[in-house]
Formats: C-alpha cells, structure tokens, sequence
C-alpha cells in the first residue's frame, strides 16, 4: 500500500463544472475514493462531507488532504452510501448544494492485494469494506451452477456464462477456489472463453463477482433518492457509472425524477409538455428532478488515451427542481 492515492480522477473538469460549485457551500463525495473530485471541488471554495467504505482509501485521503481537515473544511467519514441520509445529518450536511457518485473501484483498490485485478495471483476476496460478511470465493465455492449463471449474465452481461458456471462447480469439487489465478484458470479452460477481443474474458466475471459481493446495484438505488432529499433547490446531483447495470439505474432515476403529477390524476407529463400547455388546471406538483444533460457525458479521445480507466465513463447530472 502507497501513502498517497494513485488513482486518476475521471470526467474531473467536467463534473466539477456542472456541480456549479460555490465557496462556502456544502457538497457530498459519497465515493470519496482517492479524493480527485473532492479536491478540486475544495479548491474551488466548496465545503465537502466525503464518504467511502474502504479504510484503506480513507487513511490516503486523510493524509493527502490533511490541510483541508485541519481548516475544518473536509470531513472524512468511513460509511456506505446506503445509509446516506443518516450520515449527511450526523455530520451537519442535512441541506447540500450538490453530491457526486463516482462508481466503480479506484486504481489503488486494483492495486490493493484484495483480488480486485485477474491480472495478479491474489486471495479471492473483492471487499471494497473488510467488515463485509461475504468475499468473491465465498460466493464461486457456495453458490450453485444456476445462481452462478444468473449472477454472472444479470449483473455483468459475461457470454457463455453457462459454460463457466460450470467449469467453476466442476473444479471446486476438487478443491476450494481460494485465488484470482485459480478463478482465471478455470476461465482458461473453457475453451469458448479463450481470448477473441481486446477484453479478457475474465474482466466480465470478475466484475459481476465484485458487484454481488459489495452490493453494488441495491446500494445505488437506496442512496439515490436519500441524494435528491438531501440537495437545496437547484442543487445537483451528478452521477459517474462504469457500466450499463449502474447506467440503467441513474437514467430511470433521473427520467422518473423528472415526471410532474399534474393535479388532475392520471395525466402525467413531462416538464417540456407542462410548459406547452402553461394552464393553471396543471398545477403541478413536481416530483423532483431534471436532467442539465440529455445524453451522458462521456471521455473525451485525449483523456482515455491518458487515463484508459475512463473508457467506459458516463456521466449524468440533475438538478433539484
Ligand atoms: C472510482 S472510486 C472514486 C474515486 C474518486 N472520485 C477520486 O477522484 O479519487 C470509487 C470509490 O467508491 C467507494 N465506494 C463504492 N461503494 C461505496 C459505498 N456503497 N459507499 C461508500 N463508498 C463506496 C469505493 O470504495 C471507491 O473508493
């Protein structure tokens, strides 16, 4: 483990550009990870409550931004976003200008010798918190061939997801999987799974595996509305997914946020439409949120030649109406 993070934050200008940050103003990093985002966002005067479940990232981000934790302008707290509500009013952040998700895993954690990477031989574990109950061997030696199938294609979308649930059940009758190495073997073994594209046909599996193990999806959709109870009006809530499990969940979050209810039931419409009509008969009452960007912002060509992690970056942001 390296005393200073080592991970490259992605999207920076531009999410720090459409959380319109003010100086003085409280802003949530609910993945505060390295501390790339929040940094910046200290240095353009805002006040930041940041949130991660790995202690590990915590202990660098305390170290590298200790000057902002002395000024009392950053608080570092170790919790899950689940529980966001709870930790935002706890800390004195019940009413915020704007809150960042930045999902998926740091570079450090890649590095961290938790099994995160199936380009090293490590223990099986994939915690992203230590005190989680449940690792990545856990779930490939426990689960049976059916669960292992449906986890890998719900969450991950892995081809010949049969095939390799399989070889996983056949090996660990011999012996418990215990490493990456272990795990990307038996993906060697199937002969569908030997390497046809750039992606190494273990990158899939071992996401899937990661996702389950850390509860990712469910996580992300209990924080979402705690998020949006959280923001000030015209505050913003922006949103940086890996992948189209994660996407799907921030696009129909933000779609449905941005739905009014006009006062005669069952009409429902979106803001664009009320406009059309400007009539008082639609008084509505508005439900949340709307969308500052259509489509989701994605790496520009330089930055993922820079920073390749950036590749399957999206971004979404919303303001509270
Ligand atoms: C991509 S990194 C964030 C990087 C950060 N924006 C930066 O610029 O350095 C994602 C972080 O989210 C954290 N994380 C994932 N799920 C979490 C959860 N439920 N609650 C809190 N932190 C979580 C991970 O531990 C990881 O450190």
């Amino acid at each position: 483990m390296t005393n200073s993070s080592r991970h490259v934050p992605v999207l920076l200008e531009e999410t720090i550009d459409l959380l319109k940050i003010k100086t003085g103003k409280k802003y949530i990093d609910a993945t505060l990870g390295g501390g790339g985002h929040t940094k910046k966002i200290l240095e353009s005067g805002g006040l930041v409550l940041g949130i991660d479940r790995d202690p590990e990232a915590l202990e660098k981000v305390k170290k590298d931004l200790s000057e902002y934790i002395k000024q009392k302008k950053l608080i570092v707290y170790r919790g899950s976003f689940e529980n966001l509500d709870t930790i935002a009013r706890e800390n004195g952040f019940g009413e915020i200008n704007g809150i960042l998700f930045d999902l998926g895993m740091s570079s450090d954690q890649f590095e961290s010798g938790r099994g995160f990477s199936f380009m090293k031989d490590e223990p099986l574990d994939m915690r992203m918190d230590p005190d989680l109950g449940v690792t990545a061997a856990d779930l490939a030696n426990a689960l049976s061939q059916k669960e292992l199938f449906g986890l890998f294609t719900k969450l991950a979308q892995v081809e010949r997801a049969r095939e390799i649930a399989g070889a996983i059940v056949k090996r660990r009758r011999l012996a418990p999987i215990k490493t990456t190495r272990e795990l990307v073997k038996i993906m060697e073994s199937v002969p569908v799974c030997r390497r046809q594209t750039n992606l190494h046909p273990a990158t899939k599996v071992f996401m899937a595996l990661r996702i389950a193990v850390n509860n990712e999806l469910e996580n992300l959709e209990k924080a979402l509305p705690q998020a949006c109870g959280l923001l000030e009006i015209g505050g913003r809530l922006a949103v940086i997914s890996f992948h189209q499990g994660e996407d799907k969940i921030v696009k129909w979050f933000f779609r449905q946020r941005s739905v009014v209810i006009p006062a005669k039931e069952g009409i429902y419409l979106d803001r664009s439409q009320v406009k059309q009509f400007d009539s008082p008969m639609l008084t509505a009452e508005v439900s949340g949120m709307t969308e500052v960007n259509k489509e989701p912002i994605m790496a520009s060509a330089k930055e993922v030649q820079f920073n390749p992690g950036s590749r399957s970056a999206k971004l979404r942001v919303a303001e509270k109406l």
